[in-house]
């Protein structure tokens, strides 16, 4: 009989996390949740004896406090996201996604776990696959996006995010794997039959769409199935519906 694991969730409150929460508990799995309010959780939810909930900023928490709720995970999942509006998007941390995802590997690094610990970090297509093997982006639509990251810093943090988890923990990380999931325009839908694909399936133009409840799934299922995770650690999976039609 496998142990039950136990999951370190960030941005739990959100619109993905919060379903990601609840997949989670569904499947029977310990969730620590940090969050800002914890009175955003639902309360059917909130009262799950599986679920412990951490009320703090965590960027603010001590490198120490952080460490201790890391202590005994098996995986870690953000899907944090800059607040729609203006204050969310062009407003302190710019770098949000980027510094938790640091904080997060580097407390478990130093934790060093006796098993590597599953890093799951929900992104976007914006986010670019290195060595232009995203093939369907053409030079137009990668000039788009360099003007972008330029201009809007949630397009900038969720790629530099991705750059630390390439280059700084790597493919041979002792104590972190990881896997930056890219799902395309998020619709609020049901779960549904989706894709996994390795590169990019849509153009940023004519854009593809995703259910958070895929996305979900798709995270659930890179902690609880051993192959799903063998075949996606280390990449960049882009999740779209299966009936989201590809350009
Ligand atoms: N919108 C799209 O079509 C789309 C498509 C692909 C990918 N994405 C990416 O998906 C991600 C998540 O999207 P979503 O719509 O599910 O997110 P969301 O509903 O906006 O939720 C964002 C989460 O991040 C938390 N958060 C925001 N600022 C924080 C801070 N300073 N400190 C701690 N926590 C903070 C929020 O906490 P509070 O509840 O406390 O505010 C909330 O839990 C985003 O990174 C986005 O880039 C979006």
């Amino acid at each position: 009989m496998p142990t039950q694991q136990t999951v370190l969730l960030v941005g739990g409150t959100g619109r993905t996390g919060g379903r990601v929460l609840r997949q989670l508990l569904d499947r029977g799995i310990r969730v620590r949740a940090i969050v800002r309010t914890g009175g955003k959780l639902p309360p059917d939810v909130a009262d799950n004896p599986a679920l412990t909930v951490v009320e703090a900023s965590l960027l603010s928490l001590l490198d120490e406090e952080l460490q201790q709720h890391l202590r005994g995970c098996d995986a870690v999942i953000s899907c944090l996201g800059h607040v729609l509006g203006l204050k969310g998007i062009f407003g302190p941390p710019r770098d949000l996604v980027t510094r938790a995802t640091t904080r997060l590997c580097r407390g478990v690094e130093a934790l060093k776990p006796p098993a590597p610990v599953k890093f799951i970090v929900m992104s976007s297509v914006s986010v670019n696959r290195p060595g232009g093997l995203d093939t369907r982006r053409g030079s137009f639509e990668r000039a788009f996006l360099w003007v972008l990251r330029g201009l809007l810093p949630p397009a900038k943090d969720n790629q530099r995010a991705a750059d630390f988890l390439l280059e700084k923990i790597g493919p041979n990380n002792a104590h972190v794997q990881w896997a930056v999931v890219r799902p395309d325009s998020l619709l609020p839908g049901d779960l549904s039959e989706y894709t996994m694909h390795e590169g990019l399936v849509n153009s940023l133009f004519a854009p593809g769409s995703t259910n958070m409840a895929n996305v979900a799934h798709f995270m659930c299922e890179l902690v609880t199935n051993p192959k799903t995770w063998a075949d996606w650690k280390g990449k960049l999976p882009v999740v779209v519906n299966a009936s989201s039609k590809s350009t």
